[in-house]
């Protein structure tokens, strides 16, 4: 009941974390566009009414004409019922901070520890994570206020730099998956902390000055400025590592470090050109390039190496209840593979599971019967001899020999 419980809570929290992420993210990318978009004012009295720029825009069934005011309307005071976007970014930290705890650290032996990278207890798993989310913020935030970010070229060299160096010290910590999922939850919590701790702060000291009839210091807005910048290019990178546990191929790879953060480079490289892109210059058409060429090169280097033919190859034969010397083995029967599976796979892959903290099947994949494991046999192979993704963080403790003998029997079909 509980396994039953904790799949519900997750499924209602992870909907609202996709929904409140659109709405973050999609307002994020709209104001992106409409700020790079801006074009000097056409009438001399929107000028002079202290309009930096505006954009027509239609949409919807109807047109919208938006103006920026730097500084606020001059000579007039702010509307009362100012809108701000905060609570799309708040609910989505939020909520991904609860899922973050409810699938990797209540989770933690399943999807965040990897005991053969550290043997971490359960605690010291989520202490180094939320070690990772606060550290990340705090050093990060140092660096922005710091005489560093005189240069923002700089600036984002040595945040780029810490954040790969964050992407490696992962990797050896915990699981592939978890890894990659506190590395983006890192960024996700650095986003929001820009927003709480600086963005809005600053808007609200802008709008206090406005009522106040004192000039407003245009620090509050640099700053914010600065920040949503670097929120931008971090947008990319966060969303590929949310769904990056649907391909082991990635996390589970032996450099898994390089491909998440080559990743993470053509995402920013990415955002840099499609932000580029509604400007007055020139778009800058090589990040693109550059961000598609990366991915080329990763696609290239993640391709699973040919299996050798395993025909030849000794294989122990305990599993087949021998003993266990090394012997060349002619064929694979299905009793062979599938005493594997049932020893390995099931406690987890049945109709029934046993393995705690499951109610389900993971997926719907089951092995209870022959016909499911020949109809699966291809994923079975993928998982466990191709990508090594499975038994998930090798929980039941599958070898290498055990693995050959599945490669072979799948080969031998
Ligand atoms: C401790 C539990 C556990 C064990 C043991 C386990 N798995 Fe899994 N398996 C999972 C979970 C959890 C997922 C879903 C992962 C996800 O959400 O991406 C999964 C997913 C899969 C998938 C689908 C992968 C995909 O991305 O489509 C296959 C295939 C699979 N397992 C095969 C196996 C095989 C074969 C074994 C035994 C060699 C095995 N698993 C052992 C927990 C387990």
């Amino acid at each position: 009941m509980e396994a039953y419980f904790v799949d519900v809570l997750n499924l209602l929290v992870r909907s609202l974390h996709i929904i409140t992420g659109i709405a973050w993210i999609g307002a994020s990318f709209y104001f992106v566009m409409l700020d790079s978009s801006l074009k000097a004012p056409k009438k001399s009295e929107d000028s002079k009414k202290g309009v930096f720029g505006e954009l027509w825009a239609v949409h919807g069934g109807g047109f919208y004409h938006s103006q920026k005011y730097l500084q606020g309307p001059t000579n007039e005071p702010l509307p009362k019922d100012l809108h701000w976007s905060k609570w799309e970014a708040y609910t989505t930290w939020i909520s991904g901070f609860f899922l973050l705890a409810i699938v990797y650290w209540y989770g933690a032996d399943i999807y965040l520890i990897d005991a053969s990278k550290m043997a971490l207890s359960q605690p010291a798993a989520i202490g180094i994570s939320i070690a990772f989310l606060v550290g990340s913020w705090v050093i990060y935030d140092l660096l922005c206020k710091s005489a560093l970010a005189k240069s923002d070229r700089n600036l984002g060299i040595v945040i780029f730099i810490l954040v790969a160096v964050a992407a490696y010290a992962l990797t050896q910590i915990f699981s592939g998956r978890g890894a990659f999922m506190t590395f983006g939850a890192m960024l996700g919590t650095t986003m929001v902390a820009n927003v709480f701790f600086v963005i809005i702060p600053g808007q609200k000291k802008m709008v206090d000055d406005l009522n106040a009839g004192v000039p407003v210091n245009p620090i509050y807005g640099q700053r914010g400025k600065q920040r949503s910048v670097h929120n931008t290019y971090f947008t990319l990178p966060v969303l590929f590592t949310m769904i990056s546990n649907h391909y082991a191929m990635t996390y589970s790879h032996e450099y898994n470090w390089a491909i998440l953060i080559a990743i993470s480079m053509a995402g920013a490289l990415i955002r840099i050109f499609f932000v580029s892109r509604h400007g007055e210059g020139k778009p800058m058409t090589w990040a693109a390039v550059a961000g598609g060429l990366i991915m080329v090169g990763v696609i290239w280097a993640m391709a699973p190496k040919p299996v050798q033919p395993i025909a030849a190859l000794p294989v122990a034969s305990s599993v087949a209840g021998t003993a266990a010397v090394a012997q060349p083995v002619a064929e694979v029967s299905f009793d062979t593979v599938n005493a594997i599976i049932q020893e390995r796979c099931t406690v987890c892959h049945a109709a029934t599971p046993s393995y705690p903290g499951f109610a389900a099947a993971p997926k719907g994949y089951m092995y209870d019967t022959k016909a499911q494991i020949e109809a699966q046999a291809a994923l079975i192979y993928q998982q466990t001899v191709v990508l090594k993704a499975m038994p998930i963080g090798n929980l039941t403790g599958i070898t290498e020999e055990e693995r050959q003998v599945i490669a072979q029997w799948y080969q031998q079909r």
